[in-house]
């Protein structure tokens, strides 16, 4: 997969889940990875833990979407590796409920979240982060099942991804004769602390068990279980590699045949 030898990755929202399980898989690899999440000391923490498997990894603290950290975190990767070969959009939030009674605040913030930091960031690393100036490149956004699908207590989510969706196919095609590469990757049901999380806001929803709602959702996958983050990652490290060069503006499945559209 590292067809190119070493290559700089940068991965937002590396310290947990699916980005860090990416972030693990390219430093494999050999790439020199670069992550972030809001929490400075996880950053530490997970770079102090690649870097004691013998891995180039180094990371700064930003929140995606916040225009200036993420000006910020661009140029602390470029001045730490030099310009960026491949983005990995991944950071992302839950978050909906009974639509009518949604506030503002949750709406912008999932939205800017999980839609608006792909915008920022992919504009940042196609300019100041080099990638427009290379004879190929990486963008893949970790979108989800639910951006091409409605969940149900859940429309600001599924907005954002849908827009995830929307943006990868718009760039991808536009930036198909440069060399550069789009693509989103939808997972469906990830074991990650954030499915923790939604299985804990469902069980609250429907006043019933945590145990309930995990049984509830393996119901629905044909594979009958959660995929797993090095799941998703394997397939976020094909489409990074030289063989995947006529794969862009798709956005493909992880989902253990949950969605298969
Ligand atoms: N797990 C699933 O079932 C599933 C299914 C489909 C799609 N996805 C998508 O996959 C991606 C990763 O999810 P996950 O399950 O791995 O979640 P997770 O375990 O909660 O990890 C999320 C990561 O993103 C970081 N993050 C969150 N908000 C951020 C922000 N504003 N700025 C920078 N970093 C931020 C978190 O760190 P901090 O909190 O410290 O900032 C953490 O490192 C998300 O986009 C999610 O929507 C997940």
């Amino acid at each position: 997969m590292a067809d190119k030898g070493q290559q700089v990755a940068l991965i937002t929202g590396g310290t947990s889940g699916i980005g860090l399980a990416v972030a693990e898989n390219f430093a494999r690899q050999g790439h020199s990875v670069f992550i972030c999440s809001r929490n400075a000391g996880s950053v530490i923490e997970t770079v102090g833990k690649l870097r004691a498997q013998g891995y180039e990894a180094d990371g700064a603290a930003a929140d995606v979407s916040k225009p200036e950290d993420v000006t910020r975190l661009v140029d602390a990767a470029v001045a730490r590796y030099g310009s960026i070969d491949i983005l990995v959009n991944n950071a992302g939030r839950s978050g909906g409920g009974v639509t009518a009674e949604i506030a503002d605040e949750l709406w912008y913030d999932v939205i800017n979240t999980n839609l608006t930091s792909v915008f920022l960031m992919t504009r940042a690393v196609l300019t100041t982060g080099g990638m427009r100036e290379k004879r190929s490149g990486r963008v893949i956004n970790i979108a989800s099942t639910a951006g091409k699908q409605g969940v149900v207590l859940g429309a600001p989510y599924s907005a954002s991804k849908h827009g995830v969706v929307g943006f990868t196919k718009a760039l991808g095609n536009e930036l198909a004769p440069t060399g550069i590469t789009v693509n989103a990757v939808c997972p469906g049901y990830v074991e990650t602390p954030m499915a923790q999380r939604v299985r804990q806001g469902y069980a609250a929803a429907y006043d019933t068990s945590e145990g309930a709602i995990l049984e509830k959702f393996q119901a629905k996958i044909p594979l009958g279980r959660y995929s797993t983050p090095q799941e998703v990652a394997g397939l976020v490290g094909y489409l990074a590699s030289d063989t995947a060069a006529s794969i862009t503006s798709q956005a493909l499945n992880v989902c253990g045949g949950l969605g298969n559209f």
